[in-house]
């Protein structure tokens, strides 16, 4: 069975576990190398991923890149304007044609059933670098970076204030999987998924919504949060002025717990959703959340490719 990552249920907790205890053994194991050489196993020597953008990025791109370089594998690059998917050559038909000169495939995408359809028709593992739905590989970098940081995800309290995104979703879904609780704050009309909400719940996970954005910070372990407008969104004056009240400032921080983490997937519109004394803050994770993409992804690709 080829093992894809769309969302984290396709790895479920166990699988998630190990990927993150690899990944920190990775890490320290390669601390102080260059960037750009390959951990001492080189375990994908002579694997190439296919990486499909169809919307734009500068951490999945780069991440993605140097983490099959530490595995000592390659990338190539895809993208949307220039490969032959531009022109309306199928999913599916570029699904099969990547399996047989790949290894792995990544794609960034807009409608989430696109990413499904490579899925069925690839025969190499596809792995979910963003689409309006989720951003698993993102969760799993925020997952290794709270962990670092000295928290036990078991019980604690995640705070989301501001739109019910693709990055939310994958959070709330995180938090069935690996045991912890999201109160989200957001305005009426852009609340998140209901299924992801109700798969966590299944799973025992307390996920609430609600507009009071001092209510959700309260007592928080982590607070998160993310741009208002998502790529492919409208830019609307009125969503803007909708979400300023859950905008993060420090005093919204001075409620959470006093070691409470703040985390942002980046990239952030400073004065929106977050303003720069609460990012730059000493609360603030966001460098290693993004340096921790490259980690994280190492594990996923390696889990995906049945090497864990
Ligand atoms: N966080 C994230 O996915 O960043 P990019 O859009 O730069 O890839
Ligand atoms: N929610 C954002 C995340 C960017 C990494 C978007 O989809 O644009």
């Amino acid at each position: 069975m080829t093992r894809h990552f769309l969302n984290l249920s396709d790895a479920g907790g166990d699988a998630i576990a190990a990927m993150l205890n690899d990944a920190i053994s990775r890490k320290t194991a390669r601390a102080g190398k260059p960037k750009g050489t390959a951990d001492a196993d080189a375990p994908l020597a002579g694997h190439t991923l296919a990486m499909i953008f169809e919307k734009n990025s500068t951490r999945t791109r780069v991440s993605f890149d140097m983490a099959m370089r530490q595995l000592g594998g390659t990338s190539l690059i895809l993208d949307g304007g220039t490969s032959q998917l531009g022109r309306g050559e199928t999913v599916a038909d570029t699904a099969r044609v990547l399996s047989r000169m790949c290894d792995a495939i990544m794609i960034r995408t807009d409608d989430h059933s696109k990413i499904e359809e490579m899925a069925a028709h690839a025969t190499v593992p596809v792995i979910n670098g963003l689409t309006d739905l989720s951003h698993p590989c993102q969760i799993m970098a925020d997952l290794l970076t709270v962990i670092e940081h000295g928290l036990a995800l078991p019980g604690s309290q995640w705070a989301w204030l501001g739109d019910g995104n693709n990055v939310l979703h994958s959070i709330i879904e995180a938090a069935g999987l690996m045991k912890f609780d999201v109160r989200v704050g957001c305005p009426e009309g852009y609340e998140p998924s209901p299924l992801f909400i109700a798969e966590a719940v299944k799973f025992g996970a307390a996920i609430t919504l609600s507009q009071d954005p001092q209510e959700v910070a309260r007592g928080a372990d982590v607070v998160v949060t993310d741009t208002w407008i998502s790529m492919g969104q409208a830019h609307a004056e009125e969503k803007l002025a909708a979400m300023m009240p859950y905008q993060v400032t420090p005093e919204l921080m001075a409620l959470a717990k006093s070691n409470a983490k703040f985390l942002h997937c980046l990239p952030a519109h400073r004065g929106e959703e977050v303003v720069d004394a609460v990012i730059d803050g000493p609360q603030s994770l966001i460098w290693d959340e993004a340096e921790n993409r490259i980690h994280a992804q190492k594990s996923v690709l390696l889990w995906a490719l049945g090497r864990l």
